[in-house]
């Protein structure tokens, strides 16, 4: 079962509606894998991909179905299918890509948008350098997707973006985020609920998340 993380009625409870942390035993054990600074590329590329499906799992529970005629080898009936438009997912680059061959696993007719940004290492502000998604946005859910919800300014960036072209029904799925972030997200989205694995301790001086797994593109892709 997932914790839906209690709404109070102070600052921090009001930032923590809509955060569902997925504590189910498999995510939490891959990603303490991936925590461990001895794991190889190899192995935390893997173990993304592996907590990427099992959190779409999670992010798409409540997808609407519709009823459609079909025929079984012994008789007709209606069965249930997925209502609407096909689902997009839209990886940040570059660590969001992680996610992105697990989720397409389990949903293959799925888009893709691609967004790229990065953080500039001083003011910690996204910086876009590649975007490119479907046109018709606005008649699709969004799936976005992102490991690390740090100060959380380019998950906001690419929400801005997304909603600029378009996108109405949009969600943020990650693997670690910091309150801080979570505050700054919900704060400015406050229509855009989150899932993630974990939610670490705090920011660092440098805005990385503590304890956390350290740099998740450059850990993923083995740079530095
Ligand atoms: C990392 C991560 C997020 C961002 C999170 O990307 O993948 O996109 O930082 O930090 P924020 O919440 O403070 O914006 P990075 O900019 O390092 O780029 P990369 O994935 O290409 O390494
Ligand atoms: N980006 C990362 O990859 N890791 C952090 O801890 C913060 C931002």
């Amino acid at each position: 079962m997932n914790t839906h993380v209690a709404v109070g009625s102070d600052q921090k409870g009001q930032a923590m509606q809509g955060v569902t942390i997925v504590d189910h035993p498999l995510v939490q054990h891959k990603l303490t894998l991936m925590r461990d600074k001895a794991r190889s590329t190899k192995g935390f590329r893997q173990l993304l991909n592996e907590i990427g499906m099992l959190l779409c799992y999670e992010v798409t529970r409540d997808l609407p179905l519709e009823l459609i005629e079909i025929e079984t080898p012994l008789t007709t009936m209606r069965a249930p299918q997925i209502a609407g438009k096909k689902l997009v997912f839209a990886p940040i680059l570059r660590a969001g890509v992680g996610f992105l061959d697990g989720m397409l696993t389990l949903v293959p007719s799925a888009r893709v948008a691609h967004i790229g940004l990065y953080r500039d290492p001083e003011s910690l502000q996204a910086v876009e350098y590649y975007f490119k998604a479907p046109s018709d946005l606005a008649d699709r859910m969004v799936l976005v997707l992102d490991p690390m919800l740090a100060t959380a300014n380019s998950a906001v960036a690419a929400i801005d973006r997304l909603k600029e072209r378009g996108a109405k029904d949009l969600r943020f799925v990650c693997l670690l985020a910091a309150p801080e972030g979570i505050e700054r997200f919900r704060g400015t989205h406050p229509d855009v609920p989150i899932w993630t694995a974990a939610v670490d301790e705090h920011l660092n001086d440098h805005g990385y998340i503590v304890p956390g797994l350290g740099d998740a593109g450059d850990r993923m892709f083995g740079t530095r």
